[in-house]
């Protein structure tokens, strides 16, 4: 048996708890290969996602997290291990994941209505269904009023929001975020973060969320996983607990956020 076939072997026999999660991200190996240069972004990288969880992935710059999030949403295949959905083996994209992008990936010259529809239309919805379902999370996202404004004429977080609802409108299982709020300002910043809680409060969606800034991690997530340096291994998964909305300003907000941040120094000293 080749090496590649029986790291294959272990990783199915491994794969056998993955039957009760929702998500289950199990063994996953990445390795890039450029110009005959071997980057090893995972190994043996291993999640678990429950069903209505919001769980963020932070961690130092180029450690793996879009990486993650790119094999979860099937638009890369890992060197080894894999994705399973509800005990299912996903290997390709499919609407049941839906992606949040930082730099939005709209459409700029079309209509709010048109970008939220597009994924439906391809997916051959019927016209009345597919306007229905657009404008009921147009109408979430607080975007009725803009509903046939071209994209380009709106503001970043208006944008995002469109991309929100794009990501919605599709019913996916999962949403996975990547630094959906990084191109904002801070002020901006942090009311779509209030706007994506109470969007998530009427919707029980699960959300896989990547960002750089601990502040939004603690304020939004149900867990947290703390990645180290690349290849990224999980150094730490926090609980919260806390009941949202959150008050940045408590000494335990400013606690966890203060040990997090003390822990992605450590990978960052690490890696000078
Ligand atoms: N297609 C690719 N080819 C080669 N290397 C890549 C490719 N995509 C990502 N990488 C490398 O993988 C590492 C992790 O990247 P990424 O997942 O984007 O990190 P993060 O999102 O945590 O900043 C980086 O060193 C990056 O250069
Ligand atoms: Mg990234």
């Amino acid at each position: 048996m080749s090496q590649e076939n029986s790291e294959d072997h272990t990783w199915r026999e491994s794969s056998a708890s993955c039957t009760d999660s929702h998500i289950c991200i199990k063994d996953l190996t990445k390795v890039f290969k450029r110009d005959d240069v071997e980057t090893v972004v995972l190994e043996g990288f291993s999640l678990d996602v429950k069903k209505g969880e919001l769980i963020t992935l932070v961690g130092p710059s180029g450690s793996g997290k879009t990486t993650i999030l790119r094999l979860i949403a099937g638009l890369i295949q890992p060197t080894s291990g894999g994705v399973l959905m509800d005990g299912e083996l996903r290997t390709s994209p499919g609407a049941d994941r839906g992606m949040v992008f930082q730099d939005f990936a709209l459409f700029p010259w079309r209509s709010v209505r048109k970008n939220v529809e597009f994924g439906l239309e391809i997916a051959g919805v019927p016209k009345e269904e597919r306007r229905a379902r657009a404008e009921k999370y147009i109408k979430l996202a607080g975007l009725e009023k803009f509903i046939d404004a071209r994209v380009h004429e709106l503001s970043g977080g208006m944008k995002q929001r469109v991309g929100i609802a794009r990501a919605l409108v599709g019913h996916p299982d999962v949403i996975l975020m990547d630094e959906p709020f990084g191109a904002l300002d801070a002020q901006t910043r942090n009311i779509m973060q209030v706007q994506l809680l109470n969007i998530l409060d009427k919707t029980d969606q699960t959300i896989i969320f990547v960002t750089h800034s601990v502040d939004e991690a603690v304020f939004l997530s149900d867990r947290i996983v703390v990645l180290t340096k690349r290849p990224a291994k999980i150094k730490e998964v926090i609980e919260i607990p806390w009941p949202r909305p959150r008050d940045r300003a408590t000494p335990e907000f400013t606690a966890l956020r203060k040990r997090i941040l003390t822990e992605l120094e450590e990978e960052n000293v690490m890696e000078n």
